[in-house]
């Protein structure tokens, strides 16, 4: 090559690298971003990607060291990411801390100031697993759905306050939406059906709630521009309950912040472990913060026993949502799967916990799996 050509091909290569923004947080957090970085890595290998890492504090190790939980140099090194991997904050620590110095109002914190406002969790019941949930493996038969979950509006942003009232001090929390929110996370569920079985499922409370009545109304204005999408408005205490008797019935779950949080842990149950979840929060454009649905499991952390899979599978939508390298992370669904057919387990997922493999055992063998 001459030099010029050489340099065409040095500005494609440097322009293509993915910055990562890794904020790997508490508990686990560090143990099971560690495995997927070293899924990613080989991808640049196996597929000639190339993604560069920029670590950030955040959550309680945040609070220790910068004297809060979302320092503003987190904030710019996701801001200047393509995308950020983040692993799990929190802990019996910091849950006393009054409201500012908590992990949690540093998670609400970067989802607002990042404008992420659709939180996409996939629950799929991997069939190998299927003795690992609470449930029949007979009403667990073909469940994969996701949980596409409103994620900077509704009552965790609402006005909170306390009063002193008639009879005793009173809590405040407000419930606020407005049609423009509905509207972008309702359209982006809309798009994510019209990929899938075309079946969405809007859920609310309409039968009490103005928030909930004002969700379904908007939805029902933008129904037509989907004409081909089947959409069907479930009440949040029917679905609660639908979830466990027929959860092979649903394929894309819309709904708002709070409910989805509750019904996305409910689906995650029905995998038989939160160990394998993984998640995405979007916002606008390609730009997406990636994170497994897990917390931080303080009991566990530091013994290098945690399930790193959520974290890698994190790793396959960010591949896919935001780079949109399908082959990269086809390969990685590929490589969990077949470690998994294999019978390797961690002890979260093991049937017979003496057999159970580490964390980093997993992510080595997840690693020697994956084929271009
Ligand atoms: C989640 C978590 C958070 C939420 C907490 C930790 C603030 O439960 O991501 O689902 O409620 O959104
Ligand atoms: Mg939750």
């Amino acid at each position: 090559m001459d030099n010029y050509n050489l340099h065409v091909e040095w500005i494609r290569t440097m322009s293509e690298t993915k910055k990562i923004a890794v904020i790997a947080g508490d508990g686990i957090g560090p143990e099971v971003v560690a495995e997927a970085i070293k899924v990613m890595k080989k991808t640049e290998e196996l597929f000639g990607y190339k993604f560069e890492f920029e670590h950030g504090l955040f959550g309680g190790i945040a609070i220790d060291e910068k004297g809060t939980p979302l320092p503003q140099e987190t904030l710019d090194i996701c801001q200047k990411a393509d995308a950020v991997l983040l692993g799990a904050v929190g802990g019996p620590k910091w849950d006393n801390n009054s409201k500012e110095l908590r992990p949690e109002t540093g998670l609400l914190g970067i989802r607002k100031a990042l404008g992420l406002f659709s939180n996409i969790r996939p629950a799929v019941v991997f069939d190998c697993l299927k003795d690992a949930s609470t449930l029949k493996p007979e009403v667990l038969e073909g469940t994969d759905l996701i949980v596409v979950r409103e994620l900077t509006g509704g009552i965790y942003f609402g006005e909170k306050f306390r009063r002193e009232g008639a009879q005793g001090e009173e809590a405040v929390d407000t419930c606020v939406y407005n049609v423009t929110e509905i509207e972008r996370i309702v359209r982006q569920a809309f798009e994510v059906a019209q990929k899938r079985s075309k079946r969405l499922a809007s859920v609310d409370k309409a039968n009490v709630l103005e928030t909930s009545r004002l969700w379904r109304e908007t939805v029902n204005r933008i129904a037509p521009e989907y004409s081909d999408v089947e959409v069907e408005h479930v009440l949040v205490d029917n679905c609660a309950m639908q979830l466990l008797r027929r959860p092979s019935s649903f394929d894309v779950i819309v709904t708002e912040n709070m409910f989805g949080d509750i019904l996305s842990d409910e689906a995650a149950m029905l995998t038989g472990s939160i160990g394998m979840l993984s998640s995405a929060s979007l916002g606008e454009g390609s730009f997406g913060l990636y994170e497994p649905v897990h917390g931080s499991a303080p009991d566990i952390a530091g013994q290098g026993i945690a399930n790193p899979i959520a974290t890698i599978l994190s790793v396959a939508l960010m591949f896919r949502l935001t780079f949109g390298y399908e082959d990269a992370a086809t390969a990685i669904e590929t490589a969990v799967k077949n470690v998994l057919d294999a019978g390797h387990r961690t002890g979260d997922i093991a049937v017979d916990k003496s057999k159970a493999i580490g964390t980093g055992a997993m992510g080595d063998l997840i690693v020697a799996a994956l084929r271009n």
